[in-house]
């Protein structure tokens, strides 16, 4: 079922005493009239306290990683099984930085995904060229075989526990964003290479967010466009304020 979604990564941000003021704060702030869903992820540490704190709010919490492997001798790692016994029902995988800094690959996160896929939980699957890609142009191909070598092994039921997100490397954290018509062009791409190969009702179903330097300024634009259900947010998702007036875009 295709929905609008804003998720605000947050990254290696906040503390636990100031992961609960924010949480707090956008429990406050937050528009509920807004029909999109909302998703926070904090760091692996504060998941717990986060679960709790939004027990009666309709804001989700997902995991910003995990790791492949159902258990094991894998030093400061975490599960899929660890994640759900918390609560925690959706993770991140494949965000730009676990793929340059802790360079993961298409094929581990192929493996990612088929875990989570198994744990029944929801995967906001990232994905997105560089800069140089771009400027080949190259960014269509670079798009393409990452879904292809990450994602398009799965069994076309997998579909509705996929939420993708894409998010151009040169604009994450950057303040540069893609212009509107940039995310559109691109999200048209997805949706079509999706097509090919699962078929329309899939490709029209699934969620494609787009992140990138989404601020309040822009998040409407952005996503006004048919093909863009919404937004993963890094550095606007920190501010309370920030991140319910690129909610209030969504409308
Ligand atoms: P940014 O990050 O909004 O700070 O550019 C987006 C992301 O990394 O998901």
């Amino acid at each position: 079922m295709r929905n609008k979604i804003v998720a605000g990564n947050w990254k290696m941000h906040k503390t636990a005493v100031e992961t609960k003021q924010l949480l707090n704060e956008l429990i406050d702030k937050l528009p509920n009239d807004v029909e999109a869903q909302i998703i926070v992820a904090p760091t692996f540490v504060n998941l717990s306290l986060a679960i709790n704190v939004l027990e009666n709010s309709n804001i989700a919490v997902a995991a910003q990683n995990m790791h492949q492997a159902e258990a094991g001798a894998f030093t400061g790692e975490i599960s899929a099984s660890m994640l759900t016994n918390i609560g925690v029902q959706t993770v991140i995988l494949g965000h730009s930085e676990r793929r340059a800094y802790f360079h993961e690959t298409d094929a581990l996160l192929a493996e990612k995904v088929n875990t989570a896929l198994k744990h029944d939980m929801n995967v906001i699957f990232c994905f997105g060229e560089e800069l140089k890609d771009r400027q080949d142009n190259q960014h269509f191909n670079v798009v393409e075989n990452q879904l292809r070598d990450g994602l398009f092994h799965i069994e076309n039921n997998a579909w509705e526990k996929i939420i993708l997100a894409y998010e151009p490397v040169w604009a994450i954290g950057t303040g540069e964003t893609a212009t509107p018509e940039q995310a559109q062009e691109m999200h048209e791409f997805i949706r079509e290479t999706i097509r090919k190969h699962y078929g329309s009702d899939i490709a029209e179903d699934v969620s494609i967010l787009y992140g990138g330097s989404v601020k309040p300024d822009n998040a409407k634009e952005i996503f006004s466009k048919p093909d863009v259900d919404g937004g993963l947010i890094g550095g606007a998702a920190l501010k309370a304020e920030d991140f319910s007036k690129i909610v209030e875009g969504i409308r």
